[in-house]
């Protein structure tokens, strides 16, 4: 009878978790088909030229073989860029698939060939005889620094940094304490554990039924449709499960394509997955070169912070990310200058990997930070602290909330950060060089319209739906979590379905904006149900709440109360029944309050601190305590919540040690494309990680005053980790990753 929330907080078990371990969870490689037929695609292996010669007759003589689509045979398709844009597109050309004989980057595919099974496309790939006409290509960012430019500018919608506050050169010029260094970051590639791959089913009446691995079905229907000029009734798209995606399932990429276009010519059911190699051969995190100058008082008064990026994009679209505004937000100075450029590559177009910009934005700044806290001689957590930001003085608002403070002195507790000695090299075990190092992490809190629809059955069940993703988030469990205790039922009485472009409208799942968005929606939705609900339950016959007001009750186990006097009740089933209504159900949209919104910045923050062993004759490096406190307003979930921080800082262990795509510049091309030499962290990698949250209370994100979490994790990680090498080993490692060879 209390009003607390019973259900929200809980750390429930993932509603989905049985279906994944037990393997009834199907992915989009999953989904069979009559007659399903299977196509390999053939990679390009230059980087920048023309296909010469395509000689395809060797595959097409193999037994089972159905067809070899090249440039050449496609068919007509839709012409205007605007038809292959998708929700995720920057602006330019987006890249066509066996658009013509141009090759714009290594690995671009330049044929798919069509089989009745995988094993002979895959044979049969490998007979496709190419010759290509090599043109010189670039791939190198430093080599193109000096034709970087301001991208987009007036167009695609991107803002430039905010514009130069104070004087920035002239107050570094005069700073006491200075620090001015750059800052490099590698190409990542995403590496999710479920490649990329779509099952299109061919269905008698030729309307498409599309399994495709996505973040967003309605996306990929948008995309489908406008390409292929069908109708959305035409093409219905399905992605129940996500095995992973971090970003690289926010456009659609080329096996749907070409698994689209298969289907469509054959008439068949067609399959395209795309190997582990072949996952090297779209977007990715862009590789940045970034200057960091900032000056402080003898006191470590920040007086200057200069922020300059230069990162890459390809030659066909202006990929941009917010780098280095965080830089102008994080801390309080008057004298700020920040400048983003990029240059074209002869690579694909980059694209969003977990908290796409931050990541590698906050790095540098929090990197130089420390740098500026030996430069002035004080604590890398006091310099923090003394800068504290109690408003955004890059849009000169307020923070809707931020209890960063409250991170910093909880996590620096739990740490125990207070016996550091501030001296490099002075805590050490034996060979073992210790250093204790600490980064703050930013990230946007946003909201977009969604839609979602509540189902209430007159036997109590609920079913909410919205064509949202679970990427592996949570957003199953956590859906269900909202509805349950909206309507105060048991949550294994409610359902929650996704993934499906028939349902409810749903923006892309990223951004971390998936709780505040959707999670609004299902709230919504089961409100207005409660509504109904309630005036069904006043009306029953003698009803005990005749009188009673919608805030005078409450839902709990399928029964309407009055809060006062619990022993009036009428039950759901009751309420239904008497009004003759099997089924109760409402569709919402919910839009953030831009109003109450547009005052503020929305923001998630945290603090992390990391202790390194790094061995002194080797120069391998463990990360042996990480402890982060988050500050993302409500928790929903604490157990999916810790996953979804758990699994940045992972990743962000991976940015500071391991993880690097390597260009050979001489070929254009991606030459550790496989697990074995691209690294990501193992489990031996990974030793004591905590998660803390700290209590923010927000009323202005959205009704929920849920941040969102999905992106915080990875945020100022790799930082972290580099400051704490430097203090385990004096060494000042600027260009991640920090692998042992930089050490030694
Ligand atoms: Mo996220 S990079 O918006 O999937």
């Amino acid at each position: 009878m209390t009003k607390t929330s019973t259900l929200l907080g809980k750390p429930i078990n993932r509603v989905d978790g049985r279906l994944k371990v037990t393997g009834e969870a199907k992915y989009a490689a999953e989904f069979n088909a009559p007659g399903l037929t299977y196509g390999y695609v053939v990679s390009g292996a230059i980087a920048r030229g023309r296909i010469k010669k395509l000689d395809t007759s060797a595959a097409l003589a193999v037994p089972g073989v159905l067809h070899v689509f090249t440039h050449e045979n496609r068919p007509r398709l839709a012409w205007f860029d605007r038809n292959y844009q998708d929700e995720d597109a920057p602006s330019g050309s987006p890249f066509r698939p066996l658009h013509d004989d141009e090759i714009v980057y290594s690995g671009q595919p330049i044929a798919l060939v069509v089989a009745e099974t995988l094993e002979v496309a895959r044979y049969a790939a490998s007979l496709v005889q190419v010759e290509y006409k090599l043109h010189s290509h670039e791939t190198d960012l430093r080599a193109r620094r000096g034709k970087a430019y301001a991208p987009g500018e007036g167009k695609g919608g991107f803002e430039p940094p905010p514009k130069p506050r104070g004087q920035a050169d002239k107050a570094l010029a005069n700073a006491a304490a200075r620090v001015d260094a750059e800052y490099s970051s590698p190409v990542e590639h995403h590496n999710p554990m479920e490649p990329h791959a779509t099952t299109v089913v061919y269905e008698d009446d030729g309307t498409l039924t599309v399994y495709d691995k996505t973040q967003g079905v309605m996306n990929t229907q948008k995309y489908v449709s406008k390409v292929f000029h069908l109708s959305p009734e035409e093409v219905r798209v399905r992605s129940p499960f996500v095995g992973g995606a971090f970003g690289s399932g926010l456009r659609p990429q080329y096996q749907l394509f070409l698994a689209v276009m298969a289907a469509r010519e054959l008439k068949r059911s067609v399959r395209v997955a795309l190997t582990r190699q072949q996952m090297f051969t779209f977007g990715h995190r862009p590789t940045t070169l970034q200057r960091v100058a900032l000056g402080a008082s003898a006191e470590g008064k920040l007086e200057a912070v200069i922020h300059e990026t230069v990162s890459e994009t390809s030659r066909f679209e202006d990929y941009i990310e917010v780098i280095v505004n965080w830089s102008g937000l994080l801390y309080q100075c008057d004298n700020v200058r920040l400048d983003y450029k990029v240059a074209q590559l002869d690579t694909y177009t980059p694209i969003d990997m977990r908290a796409p910009g931050a990541t590698v934005g906050v790095y540098a700044l929090e990197c130089a930070m420390d740098e500026l806290a030996y430069a002035v001689g004080i604590d890398p957590l006091e310099l923090r602290l003394k800068n504290y930001a109690e408003r955004d003085q890059n849009e000169d608002k307020p923070f809707s909330s931020k209890e960063l403070w409250a991170c910093y002195q909880q996590g620096a507790e739990r740490f125990g950060w207070a016996k550091r000695t501030p001296a490099p090299r002075s805590m050490r075990e034996g060979k073992q060089l210790i250093g204790w190092g600490m980064a703050t992490g930013v990230w946007e809190a946003m909201q977009q319209p969604a839609s979602a629809k509540a189902v209430l059955s007159i036997d109590g069940k609920l079913t909410v739906s919205s064509a949202t993703a679970d990427i592996g988030t949570g957003t199953y469990t956590v859906m269900t979590q909202i509805a349950a205790e909206t309507l105060g039922l048991p949550v294994e009485d409610v359902t929650f379905k996704l993934g499906d472009s028939s349902l409810p409208m749903s923006p892309l799942e990223g951004g971390s904006w998936t709780v505040s968005s959707v999670g609004s929606a299902v709230k919504a939705a089961c409100e207005t149900v409660r509504e109904r609900l309630f005036e069904l339950a006043r009306k029953v016959k003698d009803s005990p709440l005749a009188k009673a007001r919608l805030d005078e009750v409450s839902f709990a186990g399928g029964h309407i109360r009055s809060k006062e006097d619990p022993s009036r009740a009428v039950s759901i089933t009751a309420a239904m029944r008497h009004g003759e209504v099997l089924h109760l159900e409402e569709q919402t949209v919910s839009l953030p309050d831009k109003h109450k919104q547009s005052a503020y910045t929305l923001c998630t923050h945290s603090a992390v601190f990391v202790e390194v062993k790094v061995d002194e004759d080797f120069g391998t490096v463990k990360v042996t305590r990480v402890v982060s406190a988050i500050a993302g307003g409500r928790v929903l979930n604490p157990k999916t919540a810790r996953s979804q921080i758990l699994g940045g800082i992972v990743w962000g262990l991976g940015m500071a040690l391991e993880e690097e795509s390597v260009l050979d510049q001489k070929l254009g091309r991606f030459m550790n494309h496989n697990l074995a030499e691209y690294h990501v962290p193992v489990n031996a990698d990974v030793q004591d990680i905590e998660v803390l949250f700290v209590e923010e209370e927000d009323t202005i994100v959205n009704p929920l005053g849920a941040k969102g979490l999905g992106e915080i994790g990875i945020v100022g990680v790799a930082a972290a980790i580099a400051n704490a090498i430097f203090h385990a080993t004096g060494k000042r490692v600027r260009d991640l990753p920090i692998t042992p060879d930089k050490l030694l």
